[in-house]
């Protein structure tokens, strides 16, 4: 069956599509209804399934022959260590540590937050979790200790689950104490702290509620799998919004587990035994879905990388790790083959490597970028797909269906929609946009299997922030167009959500915290343009009548408050002081208007501006200060 038949079929007789996808997995209970409708009225896929993930994630694999397949590739150059992990060893390891949970009183429905690096042991504490029927929220460990506790508050923990250190480019971040703080600053208090220590840096525990991983894990006994419904949480990811407040996306476990299986074969065209390697980090919803549930799930051997694409040691190190585990199907952010091309511009890195086994590259997490897109085409000589999703809906939304029939691909465009998502752009009214004109990006209901039902613990903010928009819609929250040939342009949020180096951050929550600076009266924090991280944050700012600081101490001041309270990885370096910031009559700032100065776009002046004298004087000032496009 061709693309477009079995996406017509995915569409027009969803039941029967999901159904037979659903097929392909080891139930305890095959669920009874297909789609049914749950209390807040969404549409919900194989809610009464019984299923347990890590069971088809690893022990399925053992009782089908694959115990001695490396599940795990642990590739740690910042650490100088290797470790293959069979599927056998990875069942025995995760159902040790479920007992230590289970010990720790973990059930059922219990959160547990894993603040961790990129480890085996951060994955074998989210199967433990999934094992039991707990639900994990995995916080990445660039987060301080601010957004940790907004985490730890939300979703109430009964255990935190922590390595003594991460390790970043020349140095050791010690997560312990970033750790202490959260809990001293959340209302939540977690009962018990588990602390995997590392060769690089010792933790100190706290008598009485802190516990050494190693110790525990040799005396636990192991706990077998708690089959669970398919419409029970599986885990919060936490992501951004345009407030400070974190947004703990829910996922549910039979959709997921339906949507992951079916992506693995359909969109990336790999087999069980192939090797698949996400260059990202269980922190984000890449993480979960392609380091850890998508490979596992289909049997497949999964890299887990720490490291980075530069500087550990060097420019090739994407070209070594696919060699050496031999990597069929590669998917990282664009920003780390800009970082490559930066350091190898002639590209003459990757000759120096067999990279026959590697079949695809796979894009996603911001725009990829023509000039990059042709840049790896060419350098690699291998199909390379961008593929559009977000954490919301836990895989691609658009795409290239490349084991089922590969899709002439677009520079410039993420692809095709991928199975059930009815992808449309709309205007304000909700009206459908005609070809090549650029409106709102929405998704038809219901929403195929994967995508959340819920916001943790606020339902409405679900109702209110995504289907209210457009009624019989879900707004994703990007703008873009789809051409002639029905492919997909994205171009970029229409709120206030920035991507940062494939990270995506709040500018909002940003304005939270430069605005508590006690010299600042107003404030904006724009996206502009970054040659290599995609986008990089700026803040505008206007002081208190009366206050006297010189920039560069209030600059320091403010990315000093930024990392403490969001982390470094929020790449907030730049601040200007400026005397006005162009509003709306009625003080909105126009915040879009201030990006596109700085971006060198041709822009309107809006007519609902309430005094547009200020922005000659925030334009020069911007090329003075080198910021943004405008000053090049
Ligand atoms: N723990 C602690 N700190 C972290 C961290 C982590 N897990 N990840 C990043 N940071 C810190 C970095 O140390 C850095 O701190 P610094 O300002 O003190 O130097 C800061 O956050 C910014 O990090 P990063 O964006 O990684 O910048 P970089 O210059 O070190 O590396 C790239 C640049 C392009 C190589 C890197 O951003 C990259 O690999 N990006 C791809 C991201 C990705 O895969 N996203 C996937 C989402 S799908
Ligand atoms: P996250 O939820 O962190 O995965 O971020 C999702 C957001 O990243 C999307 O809403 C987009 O704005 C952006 N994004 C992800 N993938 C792409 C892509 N392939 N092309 C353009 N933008 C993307």
């Amino acid at each position: 069956m061709g693309y477009q038949e079995y996406y017509a079929e995915s569409i027009n007789e969803p039941e029967r599509f999901w159904q037979r996808q659903a097929d392909q997995l080891a139930w305890f209970t095959p669920p009874l209804h297909i789609l049914s409708t749950d209390s807040n009225g969404i549409q919900r896929w194989f809610a009464d399934g019984k299923l347990n993930l890590a069971y088809l994630a690893v022990d399925f694999h053992v009782e089908q022959g694959r115990g001695d397949q490396a599940a795990i590739f642990y590739d740690s150059p910042v650490s100088d260590s290797k470790r293959q992990i069979s599927y056998r060893d990875l069942m025995e390891q995760v159902a040790r540590f479920a007992g230590v949970l289970r010990a720790k009183g973990v059930g059922y429905g219990d959160r547990v937050v894993i603040y961790m690096p990129m480890i085996p042991e951060a994955v074998v504490a989210m199967l433990a979790c999934v094992r039991l029927g707990a639900i994990h929220s995995v916080v990445f460990g660039g987060f301080a200790a601010h957004e940790l506790a907004s985490r730890i508050e939300d979703a109430e923990p009964k255990v935190v689950l922590t390595a003594s250190c991460g390790i970043e480019i020349n140095k050791i971040i010690a997560y312990k104490p970033l750790l202490d703080e959260a809990i001293r600053l959340s209302a939540h208090q977690p009962e018990h702290v588990i602390v995997y220590q590392r060769a690089q840096c010792a933790a100190e525990l706290q008598e009485g509620r802190d516990y050494d991983w190693c110790a525990l894990a040799q005396e636990a006994d192991q706990a077998p799998c708690v089959p669970v419904n398919g419409a029970d949480p599986l885990y919060i990811l936490y992501t951004s919004g345009t407030t400070g407040k974190p947004k703990g996306v829910v996922r549910d476990t039979g959709s997921y587990a339906v949507a992951l299986k079916h992506s693995m074969s359909m969109l990336y065209d790999v087999k069980p035994g192939d090797v698949f390697w996400a260059a990202s980090d269980v922190g984000w919803v890449v993480g979960h879905s392609y380091i850890v549930y998508g490979p596992l799930i289909h049997g497949c051997s999964t890299v887990l990388y720490e490291g980075k694409p530069v500087k550990t040691p060097d420019a090739a190190a994407f070209w070594r790790v696919a060699e050496e585990y031999r990597v069929k199907a590669l998917f990282a952010a664009p920003t780390a083959f800009r970082a490559i091309r930066k350091e190898d511009p002639e590209g003459r890195l990757p000759a120096r490597y067999d990279l026959s086994h590697l079949r695809y590259i796979f894009m996603a997490g911001e725009r990829l970028d023509p000039p990059t897109y042709q840049w790896v085409s060419e350098v690699l000589d291998k199909p390379v797909i961008d593929h559009w999703w977000q954490t919301e809906t836990g895989w691609a939304i658009v795409g290239n269906p490349m084991g089922v029939e590969p899709q002439p691909t677009k520079a410039g465009s993420a692809g095709l929609p991928m199975t059930g998502f009815d992808v449309r752009v709309l205007d304000a009214n909700g009206d459908e946009m005609p070809v090549n004109q650029q409106g709102s990006i929405a998704i038809k209901l219901p929403l195929p299997p994967g995508c959340l039902p819920t916001i943790w613990g606020d339902f409405e903010r679900l109702r209110s922030g995504y289907l209210r928009t457009f009624p019989g819609y879900y707004v994703s929250g990007d703008g873009g167009y789809k051409d002639e040939d029905g492919y997909i342009f994205i171009m970029g949020r229409t709120d206030d959500v920035i991507n940062v180096a494939g990270h995506r951050l709040s500018t909002g929550e940003m304005e939270e915290v430069v605005a508590s600076h006690p010299a600042v009266a107003e404030c904006a924090v724009i996206g502009i343009q970054d040659p290599l991280k995609g986008q990089e944050p700026v803040g505008l700012v206007l002081l208190k009548d009366g206050v006297s600081i010189a920039e560069a101490e209030l600059q320091q001041e403010l990315v000093g408050l930024m990392r403490d309270r969001i982390g470094a990885l929020a790449c907030f370096k730049r601040v200007m002081v400026v005397d006005r910031l162009p509003k709306t009559r009625s003080g909105k700032i126009l915040r879009k208007l201030l990006r596109q100065m700085a971006d060198g776009e041709e822009f309107s002046i809006p007519s609902t501006i309430d005094d547009p004298s200020c922005l000659g004087e925030i334009q020069m000032l911007m090329q003075q200060r080198r910021i943004g496009t405008v000053a090049r």
